[in-house]
């Protein structure tokens, strides 16, 4: 069986584009070899199959769970995740998993926490003068609002024990080189080790998570966070997640939600000061107009660019017949760029979304699709709203005028200058 057509260059050039340059590589490719792309790149093991039009990207969403897991994608993430983490899972154990997280997410109750959301953040934008790096400040901002919404944290100190923990531990994480190190040397060398270090401040971390649902449990607070809505759930069989499963349920959240999040807000920045015509539109507080510009930048700057499955058995996308060993991937990043279907695909212009018609939206696909579309979407849309909206009345300017270009940082694609820009 043959793999589409892909570049030939070693895997350690392929490798830097995807790294240092994902937006150029990506459009390197596409541009050379068109729609499928095979790259070989030390991201994954086997050869990675890139896929971007809208039809062959639902036959990627559509692949059955048992052939094509995507779970295995995460794997590497399995000390930290837990073995109940909905990351890891796939089948029916992944289906049972999203249905308990599912009710917690509804629009509806996201629309409830909004209020404390812009509390937050306007306290955050507040100290914004002169040079801001926006990533840095919207790292602060979502996993305030984490602990906040999602773990429910109460008071400074539960709060303070909290961030502090997070930080050692995604620190270990969030570094490619040292991630890398772990992986390789993945025996624990002594608590100095990379994995060593890692492993103590999950533990760390565990026991913080674990009592904080103890107490969660004896003074439930009614739908004030999601960890009290994820305490209600109860499972087909009528059974109560447990402890540990809460907690996996937790950390599921915060690495699917935290850095994605941040890295989407710090992109709005860096395109809002580059648009002053769309911040003064903005400022008008038209409640669509926002929408329209939150979707605008995750289409043009997705923070996840693909979605990767591992092929077990051979597979048949868009005509091409794949064997067991490769991965496939819808490729957000390129499917939100093709021409034909977004006319002027490259440019910010939140104005296409209020057009007649209305852009396909089968086509926007930032969360992904099918059955492990992101579960935070409705949170991620909420918060990405209500950060804006209470920034719209800030003048925000370029610090430098080119566009910051887009690098990777562990999962996500962030601007290469964290969003750098001038206030007032
Ligand atoms: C703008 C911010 C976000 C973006 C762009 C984003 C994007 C994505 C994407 C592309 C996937 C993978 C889909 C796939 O493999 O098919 C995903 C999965 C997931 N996301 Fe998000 N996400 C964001 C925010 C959040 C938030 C705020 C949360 C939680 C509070 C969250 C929780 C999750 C979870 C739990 C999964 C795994 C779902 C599963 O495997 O069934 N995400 N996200």
């Amino acid at each position: 069986m043959e793999l589409p057509p892909g570049p030939r260059s070693p895997a350690v050039w392929q490798t830097a584009g995807w790294m240092v340059r994902p937006a150029a590589f990506l459009r390197g490719v596409h541009d050379r070899f068109g729609d499928p792309v095979t790259i070989r790149t030390y991201w994954t093991e086997q050869p990675m199959v890139l896929f971007s039009h809208p039809d062959a990207v639902r036959e990627v969403f559509a692949l059955d769970p048992a052939t094509a897991p995507a779970g295995q994608s995460w794997e590497f993430l399995r000390p930290f995740a837990g073995s109940h983490s909905i990351l890891l899972l796939d089948g029916e154990e992944h289906l049972r998993e999203r249905r308990l997280l599912q009710g917690p997410f509804h629009g509806e109750r996201m629309r409830a926490f909004a209020p404390l959301v812009t509390d937050l953040a306007t306290r955050e934008l507040e100290a914004w003068r002169g040079r801001v790096v926006t990533l840095e400040r919207m790292r602060h901002l979502t996993l305030e609002v984490m602990l906040r919404v999602v773990f429910g944290a109460r008071d400074e100190l539960e709060l303070r024990r909290l961030r502090e923990a997070i930080d050692t531990t995604l620190e270990g994480v969030r570094s490619m080189p040292r991630v890398l190190s772990m992986i390789v040397v993945r025996r624990d060398l002594g608590p100095r080790s990379p994995w060593g270090r890692f492993r103590i401040a999950v533990e760390r971390f565990d026991a913080l998570l674990l009592e904080l649902v103890a107490r969660r449990r004896a003074e439930p607070g009614v739908g004030d966070s999601l960890l009290s809505l994820l305490l209600e759930q109860v499972d087909d069989e009528g059974n109560r997640p447990t402890d540990r499963h809460i907690r996996d349920q937790l950390v599921a959240l915060l690495v699917g939600g935290h850095d994605s999040s941040a890295a989407s807000l710090a992109w709005a920045f860096e395109r809002l000061a580059r648009h002053p015509e769309v911040q003064a539109r903005l400022a008008q507080g038209e409640p669509d107009y926002l929408d329209a510009v939150v979707k605008e930048v995750l289409r043009v700057r997705p923070a996840l660019t693909i979605a990767p499955r591992l092929l077990l058995a051979p597979a048949r996308i868009a005509g091409w017949t794949l064997p067991a060993g490769v991965q496939v991937a819808a490729c957000l990043w390129l499917a939100m760029r093709r021409e034909d279907i977004w006319p002027d695909a490259a440019a910010f212009r939140p104005e296409r979304w209020l057009e007649h018609p209305p852009p396909e939206r089968r086509a926007w696909i930032p969360f992904g699709g099918g059955v492990r579309r992101c579960a935070g979407a409705p949170f991620a849309e909420m918060e990405m709203r209500e950060v804006l909206r209470a920034a719209s009345g800030l003048r925000i300017t370029p610090v430098r005028p080119e566009s910051e270009r887009a690098r990777r940082s562990m999962l996500v694609v962030v601007p290469a200058r964290g969003g750098e820009v001038r206030v007032g």
